[in-house]
């Protein structure tokens, strides 16, 4: 059980002293009662809970899909830059969420963002390899010996050997190419610096899928939604 006006304060109503006064004007219902006072205890799981006759959402944890444009870091906060965070509206904002690593401010596309540290920990930690595809252009011919040296494993400008990679070609002739890229591991600037081992550069990369979530293509540079909840027991499962 929880204070009703930490839960609502925790939605993004108001502070709790702002939830006093809306209690005071009569327009908190639970399950159905007017309620008198902002600190009763309720099952937020279970009770039904309106504000100016509307239900509330109840929810601990917030799973955003967001098709990340250029411009914007993967950050909660940076001194210069936008953040992805700045893109949201305040009622998701305010469950202090953050990016599931990390996307290069020129990178576009999915991007998940929560407030679920353990979801956050499960994708990124190393141990799990999830599965991360990207789309890219680069800008010369991407042939067989670039797929083989994939599969193989990259050595990266550090002389790390990246873990093997799938790579397909869509489309390619002297003057660029078009892939898709499947990576276990998401080391700083990992795919640029893959192709770069292999002189080649990358002019364009959107990431469109993690682990078995795909990126909604509905969704236009910069918007988001909240995960469906087949996507969040698909991104879950693993
Ligand atoms: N690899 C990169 O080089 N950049 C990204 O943003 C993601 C993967």
């Amino acid at each position: 059980m929880e204070r009703l006006d930490k839960v609502l304060s925790n939605l993004g109503y108001g502070s709790r002293k702002e939830i006093k006064i809306l209690v005071k004007n009569g327009v908190v219902e639970v399950d159905g009662e007017i309620v008198k006072s902002s600190d009763i205890k309720v099952d937020p799981e279970k009770a039904k809970i309106k504000v100016s006759g509307e239900e509330i959402n109840y929810r601990k944890y917030i799973y955003i899909m967001m098709n990340k444009p250029a411009g914007v870091v993967s950050a909660t906060f940076d001194n210069y830059d936008e953040t992805v965070i700045d893109l949201l509206e305040p009622d998701h904002a305010v469950f202090n969420p953050f990016p599931v690593g990390r996307l290069d401010k020129d990178t576009e596309g999915l991007l998940l963002i929560t407030n679920d540290g353990e979801l956050n920990h499960r994708l990124t930690s190393p141990k799990w390899h999830v599965d991360k595809v990207y789309y890219a252009q680069i800008d010369k011919a991407v042939d067989e010996k670039d797929v083989e040296a994939f599969e193989k494993g990259i050595v990266i400008d550090d002389g790390y050997k990246c873990l093997p990679a799938k790579l397909e070609v869509i489309s390619s002739d002297k003057d660029g190419s078009e892939i898709n890229v499947t990576i276990q591991e998401g080391k700083f600037h990992q795919v640029k610096r893959m192709f770069e081992a292999r002189s080649k550069s990358v002019l364009y990369l959107k990431r469109i899928k993690m682990g078995n979530l795909v990126l909604d293509e509905d969704l236009e540079e910069g918007q988001y939604r909240e995960l469906s909840k087949e996507e969040l027991s698909i991104i879950k499962e693993r």
